[in-house]
């Protein structure tokens, strides 16, 4: 081999991957616009991580001790697993006034800072998730939420739609007293005239426990996998 060919050949070896990989690429793209990120599409960039307090903390183990968990899920399940997001209010409210359509999947973000995550064993009744904003938003409207969880939990069959309702009674979270002077304020408007029913502390913090569960804060797009935030996209 002569020494011009042998310089041709380093030039030819070399020369093409110098094209393909230097050349051509920087002529193909330096016209490309960078991408713009609008706030608006990118939605949220943090993870929003509720406070759950002590007898929110206290709550949980009372639902933990009383079975829910047996019977409820809190799992909105991603839709790859089996849509839930058609059910009304499970993974949020649709109209919610100030925040549009709030619907979104579960995330393993959810359970931050919980003492257990209440997955659930069975679904015989329904996900429990988002049911501090159904009472709220859909069950007590213009009543008072609490007050609506402690009546269903006494008595789960005294609303005529309720009838046939399957949740067990857990009358034994509530206190007989006789009564004495002015009726308490969380007395349920049940029984006879002389006593009065009221919830007791486990009572409480299981109703507390219940309202907070509102999972259904925007997460950052990359966990957000609603079809609304999807369709959204475009
Ligand atoms: C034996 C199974 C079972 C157990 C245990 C159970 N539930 Fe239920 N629960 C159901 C069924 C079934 C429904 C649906 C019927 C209805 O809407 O009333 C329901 C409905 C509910 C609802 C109304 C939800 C909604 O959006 O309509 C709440 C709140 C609730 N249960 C709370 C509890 C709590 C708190 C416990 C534990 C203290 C509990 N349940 C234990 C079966 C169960």
């Amino acid at each position: 081999m002569s020494l011009k060919n042998f310089i041709l050949g380093l030039a030819a070896t070399f020369g093409t991957a110098w094209l393909a990989v230097v050349i051509v690429p920087f002529f193909t793209m330096r016209a490309m616009d960078p991408i713009v990120v609008v706030d608006e599409v990118a939605g949220t960039e943090e993870v929003f991580i509720p406070k759950r307090t002590g007898r929110v903390t206290d709550g949980s183990a009372v639902y933990a001790a009383n079975g829910c968990y047996l019977c409820h899920t809190q799992v909105v399940r991603p839709t790859y697993a089996g849509n839930d997001m058609f059910r009304p209010d499970w993974g949020g409210i649709p109209d919610d006034e100030e925040r549009g359509d709030t619907r979104r999947e579960t995330n393993p973000f959810d359970f931050i800072g919980e003492h257990f995550a209440h997955v659930g064993v069975l679904r015989f009744g329904p996900d429990l998730s988002n049911v501090g904003n159904r009472v709220i938003h859909n069950y007590a409207r213009g009543g008072d939420p609490e007050m609506w969880l402690y009546e269903f939990l006494y008595n789960p069959r005294a609303l005529p739609e309720r009838r046939k309702s399957r949740c067990p009674s857990h009358r034994f979270l509530f206190d007989q007293k006789p009564l004495r002077g002015q009726r308490s304020r969380l007395a349920l408007n049940v029984g006879d005239e002389n006593l009065e029913i009221i919830p007791s502390r486990e009572a409480r913090a299981l109703v507390s426990y219940l309202l907070s569960l509102r999972k259904d804060q925007p997460v950052p797009d990359d966990l957000d996998f609603a079809p609304v935030a999807r369709s959204d996209d475009g």
